[in-house]
Protein backbone atom coordinates (compact mmCIF):
# COMPACT_ATOMS: atom_id res chain seq x y z
CA UNK A 1 0.00 0.00 0.00
CA UNK A 2 1.69 2.90 -1.35
CA UNK A 3 0.07 6.95 -0.71
CA UNK A 4 1.78 10.08 -2.56
CA UNK A 5 1.38 13.37 -0.90
CA UNK A 6 2.12 16.42 -3.54
CA UNK A 7 2.19 19.72 -2.16
CA UNK A 8 1.51 22.46 -4.57
CA UNK A 9 3.16 25.20 -2.75
CA UNK A 10 6.68 26.14 -3.63
CA UNK A 11 6.82 26.84 0.07
CA UNK A 12 7.85 23.90 1.77
CA UNK A 13 7.10 25.61 4.99
CA UNK A 14 4.19 26.66 4.42
CA UNK A 15 0.39 25.87 5.63
CA UNK A 16 -0.29 23.32 2.86
CA UNK A 17 3.00 21.41 3.26
CA UNK A 18 2.12 21.44 7.30
CA UNK A 19 -1.48 19.87 6.89
CA UNK A 20 0.32 17.25 4.07
CA UNK A 21 3.01 16.23 6.83
CA UNK A 22 0.15 15.59 9.42
CA UNK A 23 -2.11 13.57 7.11
CA UNK A 24 1.50 11.82 6.33
CA UNK A 25 2.43 11.05 9.70
CA UNK A 26 -0.83 9.82 10.94
CA UNK A 27 -0.72 7.67 7.51
CA UNK A 28 2.96 6.28 8.72
CA UNK A 29 1.39 5.71 12.12
CA UNK A 30 -1.03 3.29 10.32
CA UNK A 31 1.61 1.59 8.61
CA UNK A 32 0.64 2.71 5.42
CA UNK A 33 4.33 3.48 3.01
CA UNK A 34 4.49 7.45 1.99
CA UNK A 35 6.42 9.44 -0.64
CA UNK A 36 5.78 13.24 -0.21
CA UNK A 37 6.66 15.54 -3.57
CA UNK A 38 7.38 19.26 -2.91
CA UNK A 39 6.37 20.46 -6.78
CA UNK A 40 8.79 23.23 -5.91
CA UNK A 41 12.10 20.69 -5.82
CA UNK A 42 11.28 18.93 -9.23
CA UNK A 43 11.86 20.16 -12.45
CA UNK A 44 8.91 20.84 -14.67
CA UNK A 45 8.12 23.19 -17.46
CA UNK A 46 4.52 23.97 -18.63
CA UNK A 47 2.97 21.74 -21.54
CA UNK A 48 3.71 22.83 -24.48
CA UNK A 49 0.97 21.04 -26.51
CA UNK A 50 2.32 19.18 -28.77
CA UNK A 51 0.20 15.94 -28.04
CA UNK A 52 3.17 13.73 -28.16
CA UNK A 53 1.61 11.84 -25.11
CA UNK A 54 -1.41 11.14 -26.32
CA UNK A 55 0.16 9.17 -29.82
CA UNK A 56 2.78 7.55 -27.94
CA UNK A 57 2.12 7.34 -23.95
CA UNK A 58 4.95 9.37 -23.17
CA UNK A 59 5.86 13.36 -22.77
CA UNK A 60 7.85 14.42 -25.39
CA UNK A 61 10.09 17.02 -22.70
CA UNK A 62 12.84 15.56 -20.57
CA UNK A 63 12.19 16.20 -17.20
CA UNK A 64 10.56 15.45 -13.62
CA UNK A 65 6.82 15.56 -14.94
CA UNK A 66 6.79 12.60 -16.32
CA UNK A 67 8.77 10.72 -13.83
CA UNK A 68 6.05 11.98 -10.46
CA UNK A 69 3.21 10.83 -12.98
CA UNK A 70 4.74 7.26 -13.63
CA UNK A 71 4.61 6.90 -9.54
CA UNK A 72 1.03 8.51 -9.34
CA UNK A 73 0.01 5.58 -11.66
CA UNK A 74 2.04 2.87 -9.34
CA UNK A 75 0.01 4.29 -6.04
CA UNK A 76 -2.59 2.89 -4.54
CA UNK A 77 -3.76 6.87 -2.78
CA UNK A 78 -2.93 10.36 -3.83
CA UNK A 79 -3.05 13.33 -1.46
CA UNK A 80 -3.39 16.79 -3.37
CA UNK A 81 -2.94 19.97 -1.62
CA UNK A 82 -2.96 23.42 -2.97
CA UNK A 83 -2.35 26.83 -1.89
CA UNK A 84 -5.29 29.37 -3.33
CA UNK A 85 -3.83 31.75 -5.87
CA UNK A 86 -6.18 34.21 -7.36
CA UNK A 87 -8.93 31.55 -6.15
CA UNK A 88 -7.34 29.07 -8.47
CA UNK A 89 -4.68 25.86 -7.54
CA UNK A 90 -1.22 27.32 -7.42
CA UNK A 91 0.55 27.43 -11.23
CA UNK A 92 3.10 24.55 -9.48
CA UNK A 93 0.02 22.44 -9.37
CA UNK A 94 -1.52 23.25 -12.63
CA UNK A 95 1.58 22.29 -14.22
CA UNK A 96 1.60 19.00 -12.83
CA UNK A 97 -1.96 18.62 -13.62
CA UNK A 98 -1.50 19.52 -17.70
CA UNK A 99 2.14 17.57 -17.26
CA UNK A 100 0.43 14.59 -15.54
CA UNK A 101 -2.84 14.69 -18.24
CA UNK A 102 -4.74 13.05 -15.44
CA UNK A 103 -7.97 12.86 -17.26
CA UNK A 104 -7.22 11.59 -20.64
CA UNK A 105 -5.47 8.49 -18.94
CA UNK A 106 -7.30 8.09 -16.30
CA UNK A 107 -4.33 8.09 -14.40
CA UNK A 108 -5.94 8.18 -10.96
CA UNK A 109 -8.47 5.49 -11.80
CA UNK A 110 -9.80 3.86 -8.32
CA UNK A 111 -7.04 5.16 -6.39
CA UNK A 112 -7.85 6.77 -2.71
CA UNK A 113 -7.86 10.43 -3.23
CA UNK A 114 -7.73 13.65 -0.81
CA UNK A 115 -7.74 17.16 -1.81
CA UNK A 116 -6.74 20.25 0.59
CA UNK A 117 -6.74 23.98 -0.08
CA UNK A 118 -5.23 26.91 1.91
CA UNK A 119 -6.01 30.01 1.47
CA UNK A 120 -5.85 33.63 3.35
CA UNK A 121 -9.33 35.13 2.29
CA UNK A 122 -11.43 34.01 0.05
CA UNK A 123 -11.54 31.89 -3.19
CA UNK A 124 -10.12 28.16 -1.35
CA UNK A 125 -13.26 26.44 -2.00
CA UNK A 126 -12.58 27.55 -5.62
CA UNK A 127 -9.54 26.27 -5.58
CA UNK A 128 -10.81 23.04 -4.35
CA UNK A 129 -13.67 22.35 -6.70
CA UNK A 130 -10.62 22.80 -9.35
CA UNK A 131 -8.77 19.39 -7.64
CA UNK A 132 -12.21 17.52 -6.64
CA UNK A 133 -13.13 18.10 -10.22
CA UNK A 134 -9.56 16.59 -11.11
CA UNK A 135 -9.98 13.69 -9.21
CA UNK A 136 -13.57 12.94 -9.85
CA UNK A 137 -12.47 13.21 -13.93
CA UNK A 138 -9.42 10.80 -13.87
CA UNK A 139 -11.00 7.97 -12.06
CA UNK A 140 -10.18 8.91 -8.74
CA UNK A 141 -12.24 8.32 -5.60
CA UNK A 142 -12.80 11.35 -3.44
CA UNK A 143 -12.69 10.17 -0.16
CA UNK A 144 -12.24 14.08 1.74
CA UNK A 145 -11.88 17.30 0.41
CA UNK A 146 -11.50 20.13 2.29
CA UNK A 147 -10.18 24.06 2.81
CA UNK A 148 -8.54 26.07 5.25
CA UNK A 149 -8.07 29.37 5.70
CA UNK A 150 -5.61 30.67 7.78
CA UNK A 151 -3.29 34.09 7.75
CA UNK A 152 -0.47 33.97 5.59
CA UNK A 153 2.60 32.18 7.49
CA UNK A 154 0.32 31.74 10.71
CA UNK A 155 -0.07 28.40 11.10
CA UNK A 156 0.01 28.60 15.11
CA UNK A 157 -3.57 30.24 14.57
CA UNK A 158 -4.90 27.34 12.80
CA UNK A 159 -2.52 24.19 13.88
CA UNK A 160 -4.70 22.73 16.39
CA UNK A 161 -8.22 22.91 14.36
CA UNK A 162 -6.06 21.89 11.14
CA UNK A 163 -4.62 18.85 13.16
CA UNK A 164 -8.05 17.72 14.00
CA UNK A 165 -9.73 17.93 10.47
CA UNK A 166 -6.47 16.30 9.24
CA UNK A 167 -7.18 13.56 11.22
CA UNK A 168 -11.03 13.38 9.89
CA UNK A 169 -9.55 13.28 6.26
CA UNK A 170 -6.92 10.27 7.30
CA UNK A 171 -9.63 8.50 8.90
CA UNK A 172 -12.26 8.89 5.92
CA UNK A 173 -9.16 7.93 3.45
CA UNK A 174 -8.69 4.62 4.90
CA UNK A 175 -11.77 3.98 4.49
CA UNK A 176 -11.94 4.81 1.23
CA UNK A 177 -8.75 2.63 0.74
CA UNK A 178 -10.86 -0.09 1.86
CA UNK A 179 -13.93 0.26 0.46
CA UNK A 180 -13.87 2.38 -3.05
CA UNK A 181 -17.56 1.37 -3.97
CA UNK A 182 -19.06 3.72 -1.57
CA UNK A 183 -19.67 6.92 -3.56
CA UNK A 184 -22.59 6.94 -6.13
CA UNK A 185 -22.69 10.45 -6.96
CA UNK A 186 -19.25 10.44 -7.80
CA UNK A 187 -18.94 7.12 -9.85
CA UNK A 188 -22.20 8.62 -11.76
CA UNK A 189 -20.57 11.76 -12.52
CA UNK A 190 -17.43 10.24 -13.39
CA UNK A 191 -19.39 7.80 -16.04
CA UNK A 192 -21.41 10.60 -17.70
CA UNK A 193 -18.12 12.96 -18.17
CA UNK A 194 -16.18 9.02 -19.09
CA UNK A 195 -18.79 8.37 -21.64
CA UNK A 196 -20.27 11.51 -23.14
CA UNK A 197 -17.04 13.36 -23.48
CA UNK A 198 -13.67 11.22 -22.89
CA UNK A 199 -14.16 7.59 -24.77
CA UNK A 200 -15.91 8.77 -28.31
CA UNK A 201 -12.91 11.54 -28.60
CA UNK A 202 -10.32 8.49 -27.53
CA UNK A 203 -12.40 6.44 -30.27
CA UNK A 204 -12.74 8.89 -32.64
CA UNK A 205 -9.09 10.28 -32.90
CA UNK A 206 -7.34 6.59 -33.45
CA UNK A 207 -3.92 6.62 -33.71
CA UNK A 208 -3.24 9.88 -32.31
CA UNK A 209 -4.31 8.88 -29.13
CA UNK A 210 -2.65 5.07 -29.40
CA UNK A 211 -0.70 6.30 -26.21
CA UNK A 212 -3.63 6.67 -24.14
CA UNK A 213 -5.80 3.80 -25.58
CA UNK A 214 -3.07 1.15 -24.29
CA UNK A 215 -2.68 2.74 -21.04
CA UNK A 216 -6.29 2.02 -20.63
CA UNK A 217 -6.01 -1.52 -21.70
CA UNK A 218 -3.06 -1.92 -19.10
CA UNK A 219 -5.84 -0.57 -16.10
CA UNK A 220 -8.02 -2.78 -17.53
CA UNK A 221 -10.45 -0.01 -18.88
CA UNK A 222 -12.61 -0.57 -21.77
CA UNK A 223 -11.88 1.44 -24.94
C1 LIG B 1 0.18 34.93 -5.46
C2 LIG B 1 -0.75 34.64 -4.33
C3 LIG B 1 -2.12 34.67 -4.55
C4 LIG B 1 -3.00 34.40 -3.51
N1 LIG B 1 -4.34 34.41 -3.77
C5 LIG B 1 -5.19 34.09 -2.78
C6 LIG B 1 -6.60 34.06 -3.02
O1 LIG B 1 -7.09 34.30 -4.10
N2 LIG B 1 -7.40 33.70 -2.00
C7 LIG B 1 -6.92 33.37 -0.75
O2 LIG B 1 -7.71 33.05 0.13
N3 LIG B 1 -5.59 33.39 -0.49
C8 LIG B 1 -4.72 33.74 -1.47
N4 LIG B 1 -3.38 33.75 -1.22
C9 LIG B 1 -2.90 33.29 0.10
C10 LIG B 1 -2.48 31.82 0.09
O3 LIG B 1 -3.34 31.02 -0.65
C11 LIG B 1 -2.48 31.26 1.50
O4 LIG B 1 -1.74 32.06 2.37
C12 LIG B 1 -1.98 29.83 1.51
O5 LIG B 1 -2.37 29.21 2.69
C13 LIG B 1 -0.47 29.75 1.40
O6 LIG B 1 -0.11 28.40 1.40
P1 LIG B 1 1.39 27.96 1.74
O7 LIG B 1 1.69 28.52 3.11
O8 LIG B 1 1.35 26.49 1.72
O9 LIG B 1 2.26 28.53 0.68
C14 LIG B 1 -2.49 34.07 -2.23
C15 LIG B 1 -1.10 34.04 -2.02
C16 LIG B 1 -0.24 34.34 -3.04
C17 LIG B 1 1.25 34.27 -2.81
Amino acid sequence: MKVILINGSYRKGGITAAALHMIEADLNEKGVETAFYNLGEISMSHCMGCCTCYRTGHCGIKDDAERISEIIAEADGVILGTPTYASNVSGLMKDLIDRGHFVIEQLLHNKACVTIATGENYGSKDALKVLDNLVIYSGGVLCDSFAMNAPFNGIDAVREKLSGRCSKAVRKFMNGLQDKADHPIQKLIHYIVLNAGIRPLVRKKGALYRGVADKWEKMGIEL
